[in-house]
């Protein structure tokens, strides 16, 4: 039976889910509340006007239209419990309900939580007072330089700080001025880590974990992780970053004992759990849990995905997730660019004409994901794509070679123009030379260098070689240099001596070459002279 879905959210992370969702053969309709124009212009997805405060008009107009999944993109309405509304209705919702998003939501239940399931988490402590944070800044015996809102802050509330006077700074901020508003009301207070963060999610439905290919986001708005921090200005997927073995400690070690943990207290999981990670020189350790798709990952983590959407999150959302197996495109990454509006992250323009979507979008392997665009007429009165955002969009490139997909997506930046654009140049960069040697590409033989060859050869002429040595020679074939010991050769008062030839000396060894040559030459023709001469004498006699 066709099936109808209510997608809720309204950035690039859901155009992604309504474009994934739109191609299961068992879709019918896609209906999204609010969604954004580009996830509108899509075929079979249709915006349908919804009160997303009123959770008890949402679930009523579900049961009207027969939807039979419901996905819930944001963190916000997952913590208010829109999930918990839902199932009321008897509908089918990918996404947890409030007792378990507060893994995202409450950062200090989510530390407790990892920490009474053995989750490898930075130590760490909370305080709903600020001096007493400020103290243990001052004398914690790691560097407790990491100051977080443990309640939800559109994901601002967190503070890295580069001293410990910053720290104390931040926590002023956020618990005394109230910056974050109630979400300040605790803080966490947090060591310091260092590494490479890599995000991992997986589909969880109880106790079942299937995780999806590891990505990177970038989440600093210039090039080099300069600048301010954003909502993420692009990412790529598969990260090569996390090697196999840590990719499993992961799967074992955080996301399985974080479903079990929940399933335990009571409050299973269902939807997607977000590993946040840091790889330290002592392993992986969990930075964050989110309790939904990450925005800008799943923008380069669905294209890749082989298995229909649609089926993995309704037998997640029914607890059937062990059914499934995820497939994935093999040997092809997925690179996306952010494009920003002048302004952000601090503010944002609207009303922007955007040019060069149309010629992006058609080309193949290349997608654009909508977040912050509107459409307006322009003074032809023709219709175009304006800026209304922070976040305008996303050019997702896919290739078989990280360094071509993140050459392409960034190609078709550039070909994408509005007023005030920016987006960074180095997305994936810092990932490409792993992705190189770890797809097996950088070797002796792609370079044209045939070891196997080389070697055979050297057997081969090594007896050869072995019948020229004489008392002197030091080693033997196969190295990179050559010894000769002249004591070893009996010279009692050696004089070694060394020359190099200019061209002359060539130009002369040439000339005298080519003298001898001649002269064989002619002497080999009178000898066959003579000899033609001698037979026809013979004759005679
Ligand atoms: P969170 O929302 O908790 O993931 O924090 C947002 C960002 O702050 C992370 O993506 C990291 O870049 C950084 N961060 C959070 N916790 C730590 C930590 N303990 N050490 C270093 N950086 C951190
Ligand atoms: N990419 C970070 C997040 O979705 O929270």
């Amino acid at each position: 039976m066709a099936a109808n879905v209510l997608v809720i959210g309204s950035g690039g992370r859901e155009h992604a889910l309504c474009w994934k969702l739109a191609q299961s053969a068992k879709v019918k309709q896609v209906y999204v509340a609010p969604g954004n124009v580009g996830i509108t212009s899509m075929s079979k997805v249709e915006k349908v006007h919804l009160d997303l405060k009123n959770y008890q008009a949402i679930g009523e107009w579900s049961k009207k239209n027969n939807i039979s999944l419901v996905v819930v993109g944001p963190e916000d309405p997952l913590a208010n419990g829109l999930v918990d509304v839902l199932s009321e209705f008897g509908l089918n919702c990918f996404g947890p309900k409030k007792a378990a998003a507060q893994i995202e939501a409450d950062k200090n239940w989510s530390k407790a939580f990892m920490d009474r399931h053995e989750i490898p988490t930075a130590r760490w402590k909370s305080f709903q007072s600020a001096s007493d944070a400020k103290k243990f800044i001052l004398s914690a015996p790691y560097p407790a330089l990491v100051v977080k809102a443990s309640g939800l802050a559109a994901g601002k509330g967190v503070v890295v700080a580069r001293t410990k006077e910053e720290a104390c700074e931040a926590v002023d901020a956020i618990a005394t001025d109230r910056k974050y508003g109630t979400a300040g009301e605790t803080v966490v207070v947090e060591e310091l880590l260092q590494g490479e963060e890599v995000s991992v999610l997986a589909f969880v439905s109880g106790g079942t974990v299937r995780v999806m290919l590891p990505a990177q986001d970038h989440k600093r708005l210039k090039d080099n992780d300069q600048g301010p921090n954003t909502g993420g200005m692009g990412a790529y997927c598969p990260c090569p970053i996390i090697s196999k073995k840590e990719l499993d400690e992961v799967r074992r070690e955080v996301l399985q004992r974080a479903a079990d943990g929940l399933v335990k207290e009571k409050i299973p999981f269902t939807g997607v759990l977000y590993a946040g990670m840091m790889l330290t020189k002592d392993g992986p350790r969990t930075l964050e849990f989110n309790c939904r798709f990450g925005d800008p990952e799943t923008q380069v983590i669905l294209p890749l995905l082989e298995s229909d959407l649609y089926e993995v999150m309704l037998d997640c959302s029914k607890g059937q997730l062990e059914k499934q197996n995820l497939k994935w495109k093999e040997g092809i990454f997925a690179v996306g660019v952010v494009m920003a509006s002048k302004g952000y992250p601090e503010s944002s323009t609207k009303g922007n004409v955007i040019t060069g979507l149309d010629e992006v979008s058609l080309l193949p392997d290349h997608i654009v994901f909508h977040s912050g665009t509107a459409i307006q007429s322009t003074g032809d009165g023709a219709p175009a794509f304006v800026t209304n955002g922070g976040r305008v969009l996303i050019a997702v490139a896919l290739a078989a070679d990280l360094a071509l997909s993140a050459a392409r997506a960034h190609a078709a930046c550039s070909r994408i123009i509005f007023d005030g654009a920016q987006f960074r140049a180095d997305i994936a960069h810092k990932s490409i030379a792993r992705a190189i040697l770890e797809g097996g590409k950088l070797t002796y033989k792609a370079s044209g260098v045939d070891i196997v060859a080389g070697d055979t050869l050297v057997n081969t002429i090594k007896p050869a070689i072995k019948l020229t040595h004489r008392p002197g020679s030091v080693g033997s074939i196969g190295g990179f240099g050559g010894l000769f010991d002249v004591k070893a050769a009996s010279y009692k008062d050696p004089l070694l001596v060394s020359g190099t030839d200019g061209v002359g000396t060539k130009l002369k060894g040439v000339r005298l070459l080519k003298c001898l040559v001649y002269t064989m030459v002619m002497i080999m023709t009178w000898l066959d002279l003579l000899w033609v001469l001698w037979k026809r004498i013979k004759c005679f006699l």
